[in-house]
């Protein structure tokens, strides 16, 4: 499939606008995760197919990408593609398998960095290993006929390597962590071969047809502010800077997740990217004092939440919304990803009291607008 032929033109941009820190009529929304677990319709498609299956599939990971934006038709204002961040680790050589109930598992993960040149490639092909995700991609685009804006992503380089080392889910990271306090000349080697394929993989993913792309540092928080200076921060802000001197005038909005570093807010909004993603521990309106208007914010409702029924979600966006304001820089989202045991109908919830919350707030907000204009006429 070529990225040739022309996309659909874009009939919702609300998310585009927002990253770009232009104003919007409401806040726009969408959900980390959106796409998958919890969705029954998702679960059907997984009993008759492996998870990489579907991935590297473009037919099946097209329908699946559609699902949630066909389901709550109107209420997301983005897309992410149906992918995985284990697909780097697999294109770099090793083998990841998706262990239903139980999450990732590398039946050879690399135990000591002497395994390094036998256990991954020494150059990678992104064109050749990753082609599945760029057709994925460009037939989602055409399918998606302009409704809303498709989101590429990378795992970051850190929480890749802990992958890659730990071999699957972990609770203490001791041996990813082993690696970077005793052998951290090797650790960076690591890292930096790493960002080398995100970078690449992220620009094949906007020439395919990618509006956005996010950045998910899922393990961010297991390091303190002094080793996520060292060996988080510095391929995230590559990464920014890479993938946009290589696109040029076509440079998307980029967004960062690092969830659980919530030291390092600051310096998160100033490496180059236009939203930072935020976990439920920031409080919206610090958030916003400490990044100044610099970056888009996204997110951050806790999406155990979506467990408390539908007082306490309405309560929760009420707050989120109000916080974070809902016309200027900010993208409504959870915290971090939907769990797989979340009814459908508290997203949905989810959904629409972000609108209705938003459209609220929007009316407010230009009211106190036209007052101080006003003001400042007279
Ligand atoms: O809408 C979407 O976001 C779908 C695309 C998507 C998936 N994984 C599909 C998936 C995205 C963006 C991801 C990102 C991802 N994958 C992250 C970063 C986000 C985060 O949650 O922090 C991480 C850490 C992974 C690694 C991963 N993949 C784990 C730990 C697991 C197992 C637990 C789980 O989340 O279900 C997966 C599997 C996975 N990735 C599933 C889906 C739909 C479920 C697999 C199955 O069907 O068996």
């Amino acid at each position: 499939m070529s990225a040739t032929k022309p996309f659909p033109p874009l009939k919702n941009d609300l998310i585009l606008r927002a990253a770009r820190g232009e104003k919007t009529e409401r806040a726009p929304v969408w959900v980390m995760r959106q796409a998958g677990r919890y969705l029954p319709e998702f679960r059907a498609e997984r009993v008759e197919n492996d998870f990489f299956k579907i991935c590297r599939t473009p037919e099946l990971a097209t329908k699946v990408t559609l699902q949630p934006i066909d389901r709550y038709d109107g209420l997301l204002d983005a897309s992410i593609i149906f992918s995985d961040i284990l697909v780097i680790p697999q294109a770099m050589g090793m083998t990841v398998e998706m262990v239903p109930g139980k999450g990732p598992h590398f039946p050879d993960p690399l135990v000591h960095p002497s395994e390094m040149p036998a256990k991954l490639k020494e150059k990678v092909d992104v064109y050749q290993e990753l082609q599945y995700v760029f057709d994925a991609i460009t037939m989602t685009r055409h399918a998606l006929d302009g409704r809303v804006p498709l989101i590429g992503f990378v795992g970051a380089p850190w929480t890749l390597m802990a992958y890659m080392i730990e071999g699957g889910g972990s609770k203490t990271l001791s041996k990813a962590k082993e690696w970077i306090f005793k052998h951290p000349k090797a650790s960076h080697e690591l890292l930096n071969r790493i960002t080398d394929v995100c970078v690449e993989f992220l620009v094949g993913q906007v020439r395919a047809g990618a509006q956005m792309l996010q950045v998910f540092e899922s393990w961010g928080g297991e390091l303190g502010p002094h080793d996520f200076e060292q060996f988080s921060l510095p391929y995230l802000a590559q990464i920014a800077k890479r993938v946009k001197a290589a696109l040029g005038s076509e440079a998307v909005p980029m967004t960062v997740f690092a969830k659980g570093s919530w030291y390092a807010l600051e310096q998160l909004s100033e490496i180059g990217y236009e939203t930072v993603s935020l976990d439920w521990t920031h409080d919206p309106v610090q958030a916003k004092a400490l990044t100044k208007g610099r970056v888009t914010l996204q997110g951050n409702m806790d999406p155990n939440v979506l467990y408390g029924g539908d007082e306490a979600i309405v309560a929760a966006v009420e707050r989120m919304v109000r916080g974070f304001g809902s016309t200027g820089r900010y993208i409504a989202n959870l915290g971090h990803g939907i769990l797989p045991t979340v009814p459908v109908e508290a997203m949905e919830l989810f959904l629409k009291t972000v609108h209705r919350v938003g459209l609220e707030v929007a009316a407010e907000e230009s009211k106190i607008e036209i007052a101080s204009n006003v003001n400042i006429i007279g």
